[in-house]
């Protein structure tokens, strides 16, 4: 989601419109102002894109000099104008927009009701002008300290209060925001392009700094109160630069947002210290689950691929036999359905025609379905049983990245359900797995950090026509995603292979020179995959090993290798994958290519 606020002299409607609509690129399911003027607080809101807003604002305009703005991303509940933003309490003099997720708001949604508070929407955010009302006591910037103390989660949040008309509060805690000044006027955004237009100096916010803005003053304080004294920072990016967060394209940035999705798609579902997962949209019951004795998992391109870990993780934790099938494939082929399957679709847009199709056709043939997407309110989300909802944001970059590693941790999540469900894990086990999973987005940073080498090996190798990639077991079905993943940008042509299958006919194409990236993190079959190495070496292949920290010996066999992290063989595609996905887009932009609009290539494809 994308916020923004102003408080001036101008006109606040038309101008919170302009700065969302630089903002639609962080979600575009709803949008909504709410402005204060002598009559209180007037909001307009409604579902669907930016325009649709402009056209109601430009019908029955609404006057006034501050106000708030939101263009919604859905995560909890879907795109309708109830669960718009802004949202506000029950005599509309508070009102709230909110980029995040509020992780406790059922418990705090609970208790509010209990004290006569009425909800009219599904979402999270309703919350936080219900309880700002609870302790409001004539100085909004109190209530918002005090309601902050409830809250648990991630968000920047804009505040406004009809009793004091010329004051806006803001706050954030792991949701980006940023306070633009101007004269005689200030802003909030959930991102520099927002305000560009109107200013180029900036606050940039820690987590938990209250900012108060009136016209001529902003004000920043930590939680407790106490004053911070902040450097303005000058933009000096240009419009474009500044909406891609001052990365190159909208690919590079995608990867680097991945600790993020990492930890957003973890949030209160596997929780630190707690035996329990939370899946608020899976209903399915250990009943349920014992009449199950198989598990599809159907999708197409990246997500298909992500369904290949799937396959491995499933079968390893909960013990029921999975089957992986392409869904342009799956449709058409007689599949063995009926209601003892478990059906999985994989959808980064929930609207993949093929994919849809092939839920509609297991659903008809008595299948329970449960869906990982990352859309709120797509087809397949509507369609789908059971949900899990990856919060990856908004992806622009057509190849996708950010979705992929968040349908890992779809699955991980899933893979743990079930296996917790049928009683194939003990809580021990559990716990080793959880406390694993809830170090990788940290890990991943690390990854990143670490993208020089790859930078390094691309400049030497992006000529190169052919290239392959190795690996086993998991490794294999990263491999594939790796080779898909340069295919697409690089236009390179890729192979991915099970590295023990090589000698039954591909190793004839290895070649002086021929670069292989050869994955090597499944540690009880490293052994193996270093001999499947040296057979390529031995015919003059150029090997780019990926290996975990510590396991050095892969020196002795490989040209160059990039270190991930050490952490579970069973994650590895976590960590593994970054390292490929920044190896195709190096080599795109050695090649000059057209990072994020491939050709040829679709973002969602909605048809056959
Ligand atoms: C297209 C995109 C791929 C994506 C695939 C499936 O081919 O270019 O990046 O993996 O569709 O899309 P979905 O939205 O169903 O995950």
């Amino acid at each position: 989601c994308g916020i923004v606020g102003y408080i001036g002299k101008r006109q606040a409607a038309p101008l919170l419109v302009e700065c969302l609509s630089k903002l639609e690129y962080r979600g575009y399911d709803s949008a909504g102002v709410a402005i204060i003027n002598e009559k209180g607080i007037n909001i307009e809101k409604c579902k669907g894109r930016l325009k649709n807003l402009e056209e109601k604002l430009n019908q029955s305009p609404i006057e006034g000099t501050m106000g708030i703005g939101h263009t919604r991303w859905a995560t909890h509940g879907e795109p309708s104008d109830v669960n718009s933003h802004p949202h506000y309490n029950k005599d509309m003099t508070i009102s709230v927009v909110h980029n995040g997720i509020i992780e406790n708001y059922l418990e705090l949604r609970e208790w509010l009701q209990t004290l006569g508070y009425e909800f009219k929407s599904e979402t999270d955010t309703e919350v936080v002008p219900h309880l700002i009302d609870y302790f409001y006591e004539g100085d909004i910037v109190k209530a918002v300290m005090k309601a902050l103390d409830k809250i648990e989660g991630s968000y920047a949040l804009g505040v406004v209060c009809s009793h004091e008309p010329d004051k806006m509060v803001a706050v954030r805690k792991d949701s980006p925001l940023i306070v633009g000044l101007g004269e005689g006027e200030n802003f909030i955004a959930s991102d520099i392009p927002a305000i560009l237009a109107y200013t180029r100096d900036v606050y940039l916010l820690n987590d938990k700094e209250i900012v108060v803005l009136t016209r001529d003053k902003v004000e920043i304080m930590t939680k407790e109160g106490l004053p911070v004294q902040k450097e303005v920072f000058h933009v000096t990016w240009d419009a474009e630069a500044a909406e891609k967060g001052g990365y190159e394209h909208f690919m590079i940035k995608e990867i680097h947002e991945q600790p993020k999705a990492i930890r957003d798609t973890l949030t209160r579902r596997i929780v630190a210290d707690s035996d329990e997962i939370v899946l608020d949209d899976i209903k399915l019951t250990a009943e349920d689950l014992k009449n199950i004795d198989k598990i599809y998992i159907v999708a197409c391109g990246t997500a298909y691929h992500a369904g290949l870990v799937g396959k491995y993780v499933i079968e390893k934790l909960a013990r029921i036999p999975v089957e992986v099938d392409i869904a342009s494939e799956f449709r058409y082929r007689d599949p063995i359905i009926n209601e003892r399957t478990l059906m999985m679709v994989i959808s980064q847009s929930g609207e993949t025609a093929d994919t849809l199709a092939a839920l509609r056709e297991a659903k008809n043939r008595g299948a329970r379905v449960i869906a990982i997407t990352n859309v709120v309110g797509s087809s397949v989300a509507r369609e789908a049983d059971d949900i899990l909802y990856t919060w990856a944001g908004p992806e622009i970059a057509v190849a996708s990245t950010k979705a992929y590693v968040t349908q890992l941790i779809a699955i991980y999540i899933v893979a743990l359900y079930l296996a917790r469900l049928n009683g194939k894990m003990t809580v021990e086990e559990y716990r080793v797995i959880r406390d694993e999973l809830l170090k990788l987005p940290e890990k991943a940073e690390e990854v990143l950090n670490r993208k020089e080498e790859i930078q390094k090996f691309a400049a030497k190798n992006y000529g190169h026509k052919d290239i392959f990639y190795l690996g086993r077991g998991l490794d294999f079905a990263v491999a594939l995603e790796g080779a898909l993943k340069i295919k697409e940008i690089s236009y390179i042509h890729a192979e991915a292979y099970a590295a023990g299958e090589l000698k039954h006919g591909p190793i004839a194409l290895i070649d002086k020179g021929v670069p292989v990236i050869a994955l090597a993190t499944q540690e009880d079959l490293f052994e193996k995959m270093v001999s499947n190495i040296k057979e390529v070496v031995t015919r003059g292949a150029k090997v780019l090993g990926v290996a975990f920290d510590g396991h050095e010996d892969i020196e002795k066999v490989v040209d160059q290798t990039v270190y991930i992290p050490k952490t579970l063989p069973l994650l590895a595609p976590v960590l593994s994958v970054i390292p490929l996905q920044l190896l195709s887009y190096y080599t795109a932009v050695e090649r000059g290519c057209d990072v994020d609009k491939p050709r040829n290539l679709a973002k969602s494809v909605t048809v056959e």
